[in-house]
């Protein structure tokens, strides 16, 4: 086994990842008429979900990962089908590919197309039709589901946490509550790379049970205590300096950040400081393909998506924060939002 530490890019993993997305965004989009409409007229998200029956915030989603593609172009606020769309995926199309990416071609190997699909007609993630929400949805979970989440989590974090944990941000606060902390990897990576910094990290109590684990191992059990708190329908803890969200936002609908956001406001001194770690999808909805993927994800698996950093403006000025910045953090494709307090 490898010694060494993680670094803090992990982007080629990230590309090979979000791959699995590539073809099914293109044989979901052919399925759908999508660059048949879009060569035939230059459309709004809104006139082309109209015109195919999709639900537009879905079809948003689906577009931005064409764009970045290189499928679809938008010019003032309107999509068209690039020449090489037209050429290739449009279903008149002399060369049209669609007889060889047929799904009758391939079963089995593009397993992503079906839930695609039926999330960009009707804007909801295949599993919401069962009754059961996800683990992390509920207010509590099995001992087995957090360890699962934790070390799933922890995987997935620890090359942002690393990245971020050296922002200069991170050595101006006395104190961070890292809220929905999963395993806990930002705010250890924080405590070691800040030796002054206090942090609590809160989770639902089961998800504690696995923080302190990895608390225990990374030795700085003193700086960082477990916070078993429902961010949803619990008082949250005072007294710390600035809160730090990963992952967090992106899971949720625009009104429940609105209400997380509220929340930290209102648990914050004057003058504290709120910090997300999210990769960000671009001002247009345009891309780039690593948000614009993770935000598929997103819909097929959680109410959220890849936010802009105008949305989290928006989001974060309704609950009273000011000074909303972004800066790429260093950790693979993340980055650091920012607002203060007044
Ligand atoms: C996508 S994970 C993010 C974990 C971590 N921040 C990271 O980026 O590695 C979402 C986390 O939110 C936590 N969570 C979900 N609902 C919660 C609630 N009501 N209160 C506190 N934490 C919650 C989950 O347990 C999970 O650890």
């Amino acid at each position: 086994m490898s010694a060494l530490p993680p670094t803090t890019d992990d982007t080629r993993i990230w590309d090979i990842w979000e791959s699995m997305f590539i073809l099914p965004v293109v044989t979901v989009s052919i399925e759908l008429g999508l660059f048949k409409a879009l060569s035939d007229a230059t459309l709004t998200t809104e006139e082309l979900a109209s015109q195919l029956s999709l639900d537009a915030r879905a079809l948003a989603l689906l577009l931005a990962a064409l764009c970045s593609q290189g499928l679809v172009d938008k010019r003032m606020g309107r999509w068209s089908a690039t020449h090489e769309a037209r050429r290739w995926l449009h279903p008149q199309a002399k060369a049209f590919w669609g007889a060889f990416l047929s799904l009758d071609r391939m079963p089995g190997v593009n397993t992503l197309h079906a839930p695609l699909l039926d999330a960009i007609k009707t804007g909801k993630r295949p599993q919401s039709r069962s009754d059961a929400p996800p683990e992390w949805e509920r207010p509590s979970m099995t001992a087995e589901a957090a360890a699962g989440v934790a070390a799933f989590m922890h995987a997935h974090s620890q090359a942002p946490a690393r990245g971020t944990s050296v922002q200069s941000e991170f050595a101006e606060v006395a104190s961070v509550m890292d809220v929905g902390c999963g395993s806990g990897v930002y705010g250890i990576e924080m405590a070691r790379a800040n030796p002054r910094l206090q942090v609590g990290l809160m989770d639902l109590k089961e998800m504690c049970v696995e923080v302190n684990k990895y608390i225990a191992a990374d030795g700085v059990g003193d700086r960082v205590q477990s916070l078993a708190v429902d961010m949803f329908n619990e008082p949250w803890p005072t007294g710390y300096e600035s809160h730090f969200f990963a992952n967090i936002f992106h899971d949720w609908s625009v009104e429940t950040n609105k209400l997380l956001a509220k929340k930290s406001f209102d648990a914050l001194p004057a003058g504290g400081r709120i910090f997300l770690s999210e990769i960000l999808m671009d001002d247009e909805g345009t891309g780039p393909w690593p948000a614009a993927a993770f935000s598929l994800l997103m819909l097929l698996s959680t109410l959220g998506k890849q936010y802009s950093l105008c949305e989290f403006q928006e989001i974060l000025e309704s609950a009273g924060f000011t000074e909303v910045r972004a800066k790429r953090s260093g950790g693979g494709y993340y980055s650091l939002v920012s607002a203060r307090k007044p």
